[in-house]
């Protein structure tokens, strides 16, 4: 199974640096089918300059495109969403749906995340479902419960998912530079993916780690056993960085 890596820009970059980014990260990156699968989430305004890009340079679909959230409906009267056919005119494989700061600073519940991932379907996108617990879970041991629930809450048992990325980001790991011992990664990935074997109709799926990945840590967490890939954040901003950590 190739591993997929993802950069999710967060509300990060602007014009000049992103066109600075993609002239440096084109430039140095081949159509070298040893590269894992890479996908990129800019914010919204920035998926048409990069879907261009990506377009004229991807001869063997190494690189896609991302978004970061997606609206729960199809269309309608919801100031500031963007629905799934939107963005798929812009060629978005991936949506990244429930990260941490969605359901801090945007009170996403695991119901709106359950229609988010619904819609997903209708549109042929590859979900990006994170889930990921506190430093309090971790400390008090609940972890565990607290990530199945995150599970059996947002993916109903009878949905049909041709291809599933979950990413586990601890929220204490993300931006503090703090990464869980390879054992906890590994004790995690092991258990979501028993969890997500119990779905039947989940054709395919990728279990991917995100929080605090840098080029000195991600071939080990890429060594780990049921971990297929990785949710970079602050380190996908530099293009050196992140092409350290692809290559
Ligand atoms: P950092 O890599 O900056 O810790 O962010 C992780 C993350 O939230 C990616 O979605």
């Amino acid at each position: 199974m190739k591993n997929i890596i993802v950069a999710n820009w967060k509300m990060n970059q602007d014009f000049a640096t992103i066109s600075s980014w993609i002239n440096d990260f084109f430039y140095k990156i081949c159509d070298d089918k040893n590269f894992p699968e890479i996908a990129i989430c800019p914010p919204y305004l920035y998926l048409d300059m990069l879907s261009k890009v990506i377009n004229k340079n991807n001869k063997n679909s190494l690189i896609s495109l991302g978004s970061q959230d997606i609206s729960f409906s199809q269309s309608g009267a919801y100031t500031g969403d963007i629905s799934a056919k939107m963005l798929k005119d812009f060629s978005c494989k991936y949506a990244i749906i429930g990260h941490s700061e969605r359901r801090q600073f945007h009170c996403e519940t695991n119901d709106i995340l359950e229609k988010k991932l619904k819609m997903t379907i209708a549109e042929d996108i590859v979900p990006i479902f994170c889930i990921g617990e506190s430093l309090k879970d971790r400390q008090e041991k609940t972890y565990v419960d607290f990530l199945k629930s995150q599970i059996k809450s947002v993916i109903p048992k009878d949905i049909y998912l041709e291809s599933l990325v979950l990413a586990y980001e601890p929220i204490w790991s993300i931006g503090t530079d703090t990464t869980p011992k390879i054992s906890a990664i590994k004790e995690v990935a092991d258990l979501v993916c028993s969890e997500l074997l119990n779905y039947k109709n989940i054709k395919n799926f990728k279990i991917i780690y995100g929080g605090s990945v840098k080029s000195s840590n991600s071939k080990e967490i890429l060594s780990i056993k049921n971990i297929n890939g990785l949710l970079v954040g602050s380190a996908s901003l530099n293009y050196k960085e992140f092409f350290k950590i692809i290559s």
